[in-house]
């Protein structure tokens, strides 16, 4: 976790370096920090609490062309002004952020306070200056220093370093992400593209094992041996302006109302509603001809997506799993050289994903990623990856990522079968032209929505259920896990046919249920939420205006009339702005929910 930025070139490296935190901070926000240099030796000012708090407590604005950045998700000792990066040796020669986790750090504590080093924090991250420090202090120049201080590092990091009077940043990477970005003789290194977006889109992504030296003259790959390495430059596509909150209150709600757009960016020249076919050009026809099954492995909302996707391979007749990635080391079921596992990601840096995607691969599954970032470690490990093109995503929940998943996942699933049987599922042609809709029926369903009044009606409730069948079901998951991470408030989701066999006992009229109809044995459904409403729990139907739950239901949230395989998706945004708006009514920081962050890079 973290967001880690730096920034070498002419003026002063603080506004740069602030902004950058600024559009991290996603990536975690309990305390943040800023180091730059002078020619006078390196400032350091960093506090608990978000960027904001950070600004405003830099007094006399520290001056200096070069420094680094970060804003910090606690993983090694609690959110403190101690704790928080960037760290420094004892005479503030060496200055260092870090995203990730140092396995070794105790070892590498105990020899180096042996020698005298003294640690001032709790965290794995300060032994990385007192590392570089130690073989400055054994006669290393820099640049070998820092090498070799990473050689010894065990675990995951993607690290930035400068050291006082030098105007050059030196940084390595293994498993947590690294970006360099470049504009005219000004030069960042980020967490993510969003870091430094408004300065450029000129990127090269890190590879793991690279070592970096940046400096006003450019910027020089090497692996860690200092062996050259050759990384090619790309354009990035997203717009700063994407990045930012716009007219709305809320990232959260941005990306919500982006629905529409984001959806007609996913299936953009992959239907092919004359042909009857889906035009996945990113695989050749007959791709998927010999898998004999599919397994996906995923985290939180991305399981949900991956959820869909299996259930939807299912319904098509392919035999598929979704598996939470983090379960997948000890349970993973058997693989093949037919089994293609498919790890679904939106930042593809999340760590358990990672872990489960090489365990698949070494054991020789077909791998393909889909993935809202494109130079992801994910989109870059597995065999193949499929981007969804959902534009950035800032808020802390995700929203408009798992419509483009689960939607892409769709249309995979049709592919996929298609390939196995040799022609198209019989349902496509059905589905093509309600896909096509899709984006127009979401805008309706945006532009006119009791979510605001639901919200409010049910504000004191005690808990909130949510349930679904078929693939109403990963909708319910999502729905509550929603709704449980930005209002604070409990929530769960349940498939409908389980809540008789024991949540049942949870409900009470104080427990509104909020019941998806997709058009998948609905009465079905409709017994199991008049169930609940028996027993005095008011029920939320989400479906269209014209169906039998309406008049069973207490309220209404509505949604068009489509395919089975889609309603569930239009549902959930009735949901999403459910949750966001109960949120809101309670004054929660929807952005970002406390003790959570946007990319979760440890297991
Ligand atoms: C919840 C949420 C998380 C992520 C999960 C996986 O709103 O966003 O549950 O879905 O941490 O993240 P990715 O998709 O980046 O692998």
């Amino acid at each position: 976790m973290c967001g880690i930025i730096g920034r070498v070139g002419d003026g002063n490296a603080l506004e740069p370096l602030l902004t950058g935190l600024e559009n991290l901070e996603y990536r975690g926000y309990d305390s943040a920090g800023v180091a730059v240099q002078n020619g006078s030796g390196i400032n350091v000012e960093k506090r608990s609490g978000k960027v904001e708090e950070l600004k405003s407590s830099i007094g006399d604005p520290l001056q200096g062309e070069v420094g680094i950045g970060h804003t910090r998700w606690s993983t090694h000792g609690p959110p403190t002004d101690a704790n928080a990066h960037p760290h420094t040796d004892e005479s503030e020669d060496v200055a260092v952020v870090h995203n990730g986790i140092i396995e070794n750090y105790t070892e590498l504590k105990e020899r180096l306070a042996a020698n005298g080093y003294e640690f001032t924090s709790d965290t794995d991250t300060e032994v990385i200056p007192h590392l570089v420090q130690y073989y400055l202090d054994a006669g290393y120049d820099s640049e070998r220093a820092f090498r070799q201080a990473i050689d010894e590092l065990e675990g995951s990091y993607a690290v930035t370093a400068m050291v006082s009077g030098e105007h050059v940043l030196y940084a390595a990477r293994r498993g947590s992400p690294l970006v360099v970005g470049m504009e005219d003789g000004e030069y960042f290194l980020a967490s993510d593209v969003p870091a430094f977006l408004e300065y450029t889109d000129s990127v090269i992504y890190l590879e793991d094992g690279d070592v970096v030296v940046v400096d006003a003259d450019g910027v020089e790959f090497t692996d860690l041996e200092g062996n050259p390495v050759v990384r090619e430059p790309e354009t990035v596509e997203w717009d700063p302006e994407q990045a930012g909150k716009g007219e709305y209150d809320h990232f959260m709600l941005k990306e919500i109302h982006e629905q529409p757009t984001s959806l007609s960016q996913a299936i953009e020249g992959r239907i092919d509603s004359a042909g009857g076919r889906i035009a996945l050009a990113d695989f050749e026809p007959g791709t998927f001809a010999d898998i004999d099954s599919v397994q996906f492995v995923a985290c939180g909302t991305s399981y949900h997506a991956a959820l869909y996707g299996s259930l939807a391979l299912n319904q098509a007749g392919v035999q598929s799993t979704a598996l939470l990635a983090n379960e997948y080391s000890v349970s993973a079921p058997p693989i093949d050289d037919d089994t293609l596992v498919i790890a679904v990601t939106q930042s593809g840096e999340t760590a358990d994903t990672l872990t489960a995607l090489r365990q698949a691969a070494r054991e020789g599954a077909d791998t393909l990623t889909l993935t809202n970032v494109v130079g992801s470690t994910a989109a870059r490990e597995a065999d193949d990856a499929l981007f969804i093109r959902a534009g950035p995503e800032i808020g802390v929940a995700a929203t408009k990522t798992f419509s483009s998943q689960a939607v892409m996942l769709t249309l995979l699933a049709q592919r996929i079968a298609a390939d196995l049987r040799g022609e198209p599922p019989a349902d496509l042609e059905a589905l093509l032209p309600e896909l096509e809709s899709m984006p127009a029926a979401i805008d309706d369903v945006l532009a006119e929505s009791a979510a605001t009044t639901i919200a409010r009606r049910y504000r004191n409730s005690e808990a909130y259920f949510f349930i679904g069948r078929g693939l109403g079901y990963p909708v319910a998951l999502e729905g509550a896990l929603k709704f449980k991470e930005i209002t604070y408030e409990h929530a769960e989701g349940f498939a409908s046919g389980e809540l008789k066999h024991g949540p049942l006992a949870l409900v009470t009229p104080e427990t509104p249920v909020f019941a998806i109809f997709t058009g998948e044995e609905d009465e079905k459904t409709l017994k199991n939420a008049e169930e609940a409403q028996t027993r005095g729990a008011p029920v939320i139907a989400v479906c269209p205006d014209d169906h039998p739950a309406v008049a069973v239901a207490d309220d209404h949230l509505s949604i068009p009339d489509t395919e089975p395989d889609l309603a569930g998706l239009i549902a959930n945004v009735q949901l999403q702005l459910v949750s966001y708006h109960a949120a809101d009514l309670l004054d929660r920081p929807i952005d970002k929910p406390r003790n959570l962050a946007k990319s979760v890079t440890v297991e």
